[in-house]
């Protein structure tokens, strides 16, 4: 053993033949930290006259209002979801509202070739807009030129085809996509520029999702709806800027997406005459109402297992909200497929539609359609107890406005008749099994 190079072993005197070999790592170092010392940082009060972040406003106001109001500049922004919803559109449709705002906005694609985007840039008669564009997945390369250019946004489609040459990873790897991201979201705090990472969600885990680099970000939106509908939502699942929760909802037409300023006529807008199994839900979608179609449908089942089908509804909700019919009002579902149903390709999550999703399955299940015109909203308890939600005033109004007369919502819900809703207030399902449905 030595201690040093040498040229000549010490035990069999050959030249040239000592070989250097690393001590095995003795894992983090024993000294603690104590022993050298950083330097004291300055701790500050929590009042201060700091200005809120400057915002963009894209001029797309379904997405500004996603944002939170805006674009936040040296934020940076995941947007998710499923192939082919239309990220890509939606952010070249972003680019050029922000270039043609007069902020230096740089796309690079690393999914598509440049000519590829130049073609649909064309399409969506965007073709002139001010965006510079890079194809190119070299993060080294993407960095070094965002750097000399120093934009004020930048959009980078998609995360997962991004490679570091530092990470021995292929492309689209947890270990890739959490450099690419760490090495971006440092770049927007350090330049001040606010960048948009693209995300594929995707179904099998040879490729990472967007998921994994959440927590690095400041804003996640996921792009959600169905591939059968024109219809997409985009909603933001996290924002330190802006409230969550909140959606801006969009229509794909033949030049791109279109914002939908009223989505509550937009997801009521094919609806037919009262129908059993049909409800009206006034929801709240982040900072908004949004009336939305519950439609349930009851069937016996073959023998053998009854199925439970829920499309934009959580499945254990369903299922608590059945055992509850079924223990506190004695109606039984067993031996029966349940099918639920959100028209319009909405996602709701609000335990305020429990009332609504009980009267569509009544409704369906009894085959006597609710009075026409009319919303409903609460959260049902174990007991079968109807709860109080947040915001019945709001979710009123935008019920009149699109012309219902009466609303069953809560017996705890501060709500006035005297406006042109008429309100019935239930105190427990059972009542709305009785009064409203004439069963149990
Ligand atoms: P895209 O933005 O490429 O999806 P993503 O980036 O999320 O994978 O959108 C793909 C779909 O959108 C494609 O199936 C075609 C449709 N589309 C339209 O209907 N109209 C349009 O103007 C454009 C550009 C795309
Ligand atoms: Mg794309």
């Amino acid at each position: 053993m030595h201690s040093k190079w040498s040229g000549r072993c010490d035990d069999c005197g050959a030249w040239n033949t000592i070989t250097e070999d690393l001590p095995l790592s003795e894992g983090p170092s024993k000294s603690g930290l104590g022993q050298t010392r950083g330097k004291a940082l300055a701790l500050g009060a929590l009042a201060s006259d700091d200005t809120p972040p400057p915002r963009t406003l894209s001029g797309i106001a379904e997405l500004d209002r996603v944002l939170g109001g805006g674009l936040v500049e040296a934020s940076a922004v995941l947007v998710g979801g499923d192939p082919g919803i239309g990220k890509s559109t939606m952010l070249l449709q972003a680019a050029a509202a922000l270039g043609s705002a007069g902020l230096n906005a740089v796309y690079v694609t690393g999914e598509e070739a440049a000519a590829q985007v130049r073609m649909r840039a064309r399409r969506l008669d965007l073709g002139t807009a001010p965006v510079r564009l890079a194809a190119e997945t070299n993060l080294r390369d993407i960095l070094t030129t965002l750097e000399k250019e120093r934009p004020d946004v930048a959009i980078i489609d998609s995360i997962q085809t991004m490679w570091l040459d530092t990470v021995g990873a292929a492309p689209g790897s947890v270990s890739q996509v959490r450099a690419a991201a760490h090495e971006l979201t440092s770049f927007a705090k350090r330049r001040g520029t606010a960048v948009i990472l693209v995300g594929h969600v995707t179904k099998d885990g040879q490729i990472a999702g967007p998921r994994v680099v959440e927590h690095m970000v400041d804003t996640v939106l996921y792009f959600e709806g169905e591939r059968g509908h024109q219809f997409r939502i985009l909603r933001a699942v996290k924002n330190r800027f802006g409230p969550a929760d909140e959606i801006g909802v969009f229509e794909m037409t033949g030049t791109g997406l279109a914002e939908v300023a009223n989505p509550s006529a937009l997801f009521l807008s094919d609806r037919d005459q009262p129908a059993p199994g049909s409800v009206v839900f006034a929801g709240i979608e982040g900072t908004r109402p949004v009336l939305c179609e519950f439609q349930a449908l009851v069937s016996p089942a073959p023998a053998g297992q009854a199925r439970r089908s829920v499309v934009g509804w959580d499945g254990g909700r369903l299922a608590m909200i059945l055992a509850v019919l079924e223990a506190r009002c004695g109606i039984p579902f067993a031996g029966l497929d349940v099918y639920l149903n959100v028209a319009g390709g909405l996602r709701v999550n609000e335990p305020a539609a429990d009332l609504a999703v009980a009267a569509a399955l009544l409704s369906a299940r009894e085959d006597s359609s609710l009075p026409a015109n009319t919303v409903v909203f609460g959260e049902i308890s174990l007991s079968g107890h109807v709860r109080p939600v947040g915001q019945t005033d709001a979710r009123l109004k935008e019920a009149e406005k699109l012309g219902f007369d009466a609303a069953i919502v809560p017996e705890g819900a501060k709500a006035t008749d005297g406006r042109g809703v008429r309100v019935r207030k239930m105190p427990t399902l059972q009542a709305l099994v009785g009064d409203v449905f004439g069963a149990g």
